[in-house]
């Protein structure tokens, strides 16, 4: 593997990053979103793409090009910037896609990484095969050894400049896409798609999204450039890049388009039932629900349709939130937003609970200071810091004897020391006080999940000091907190003392 990548900045197991694309000369600052540009249907001119709305790299099929014949002689003349209008880095696919819709496709790895190259592609991509999430497991098998012998075809391919993809796929199974993740990253090829994922896409199945992302991520590794391939949806790409994602592509923009929806941060509506647009990009503020009702279909001769304006809003909100997540990796406030945007969608929730799952995971890459944690709802008694300190907690030593509470220390007592107490933290020494995450904004009723893990840094200060006499005095912890607590450790109820 070449060296094209270069990590800035951390949040979660979700980064800022720069991937050089030395073909096209530029270098691409990530969490990037590549529209998708189909070359026989403009929607939105890939000039536009880069001036107007930031993208610095767009993806395209050779696959179709190659197909459609008038295209193919133009593109293979003019080569694919100048074709497109376009002098960002751009990706192409390779028909792979095609394969897993019909079947069947009349081209090799061989011959498509040459036409890509002859074209001009700066990101090239085998001929993978997309095994649908469920499928048997010796589908999965046999499928992922043919694209492993496709990565391997790449590998053996005259690339020069060009980089290439080497696309982990694997289904649902989590060892075939570990496997599959640590074969990728062993071969010489450059950016790591995880791939197979529409169907999961866009059945909302965003919990079995992580867990293949996350999958793949435990065997590449935290150092390579990976593409979360045919996501792009402004919902969910907090959480894909909070799972490690660094390049995501939509087709979404001008697919929903097509049918008249309208992408939020929170989902999908349909331009048939807004009355009101809740956002202000271009599009929306200077036209309402009704006058674009009433554009339909035109030609586009007489200004721009319906459709295209959906999909400029579209590609706006988009970008908007692509923003939104940089800068919030930038100020140590993803998993914030994640929370956010979880609380906007079910299967968002589903997807952030699953990427909890993972804290172990994530505390890895997360850094050690950020802006103040916000504890905003009972997930986040499940973050990555929260076990970070635990496992503080568990390596501190303690006096004799040591008061633990949630209120204000009293003036005057009889223990060696005495710790402030807060959920969902769990104790601290008052040297930590003023350090991350103990400088967290959390609401004054708290909940029960966070008592629970405050009971859990208790339970792992005392096991690490078995000799240290313990009280905690806590505001009126639910029994499920209390229960937790060895018995040696005596509590007060703060409530009932007054
Ligand atoms: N586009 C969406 N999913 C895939 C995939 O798994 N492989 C390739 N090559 N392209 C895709
Ligand atoms: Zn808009």
């Amino acid at each position: 593997m070449r060296d094209h990548f270069e990590i800035r900045d951390h949040d979660a197991a979700g980064r800022i990053g720069r991937l050089e694309v030395p073909r096209a000369d530029v270098t691409v600052e990530t969490p990037a979103l590549l529209p998708v540009v189909n070359p026989n249907v403009l929607t939105i001119e890939p000039s536009r793409l880069e001036a107007e709305f930031g993208a610095e790299m767009l993806i395209t099929n050779s696959y179709i090009i190659r197909s459609t014949d008038r295209v193919r002689d133009r593109v293979v003349d003019e080569g694919l910037h100048d074709f497109l209008g376009f002098d960002g880095a751009i990706m192409t696919d390779s028909g792979s896609f095609q394969l897993a819709e019909y079947g069947d496709i009349d081209v090799t790895t061989e011959e498509i990484i040459e036409f890509q190259r002859t074209i001009g592609s700066d990101v090239a991509t085998p001929v993978d095969v997309p095994t649908p999430p469920d499928a048997g497991r010796e589908r999965a098998e046999r499928e992922l050894a043919t694209t492993q012998r496709a990565l391997a075809d790449a590998e053996a391919a005259e690339t020069g400049e060009m980089l290439v993809n080497a696309p982990v796929q694997g289904s649902t199974y989590a060892d075939l896409r570990e496997a599959a993740g640590q074969h990728a990253a062993g071969t010489d090829l450059d950016v790591f798609p995880v791939g197979a994922m529409v169907p999961l896409l866009n059945s909302y199945r965003y919990a079995d999204t992580v867990e293949a992302v996350r999958a793949a991520k435990r065997g590449l590794g935290p150092g390579v450039p990976v593409h979360l391939f045919g996501a792009g949806h402004p919902l969910m790409l907090s959480l894909a890049v909070a799972a490690g994602c660094d390049l995501f592509d939509s087709a979404a923009y001008a697919l929903m388009a097509r049918d008249g929806r309208y992408l939020t941060v929170s989902g999908t509506e349909h331009l048939e039932e807004l009355d009101y647009f809740p956002c202000s990009c271009p599009v929306c503020a200077e036209y309402t629900p009704a006058d674009l009702r009433g554009l339909g279909e035109g030609d586009g001769e007489d200004g721009p349709t319906a459709e295209r304006l959906l999909a400029e809003h579209n590609l706006h909100v988009t970008f908007e939130e692509l923003r939104r997540v940089k800068e919030a990796i930038r100020s140590g406030t993803l998993l914030e937003l994640v929370d956010r945007r979880a609380r906007g969608h079910p299967a968002m929730l589903d997807g952030y609970r699953a990427l909890l799952d993972h804290a172990d995971e994530l505390e890895r890459t997360d850094p050690g200071s950020k802006d103040a944690f916000f504890y905003t709802s009972h997930e986040a008694a499940r973050r990555p810091e929260i076990e970070r300190h635990r496992d503080r907690l568990a390596r501190l030593t303690t006096p004799d004897s040591l008061l633990l509470t949630e209120s204000k220390p009293p003036s005057s007592h009889h223990y060696d020391a005495v710790w402030r107490v807060k959920p969902p933290f769990g104790p601290y020494p008052p040297a930590l006080s003023e350090t991350y995450p103990l400088t967290a904004e959390v609401p004054e009723r708290t909940d029960d999940a966070a008592q629970v893990a405050a009971a859990e840094g208790v339970v792992a200060l005392a096991s690490a000091n078995p000799e240290t006499a313990i009280t905690l005095g806590h505001d009126a912890w639910c029994e499920r907190a209390l229960d937790r607590l060895p018995d040696r450790v005596e509590t007060e109820d703060l409530r009932t003392l007054g």
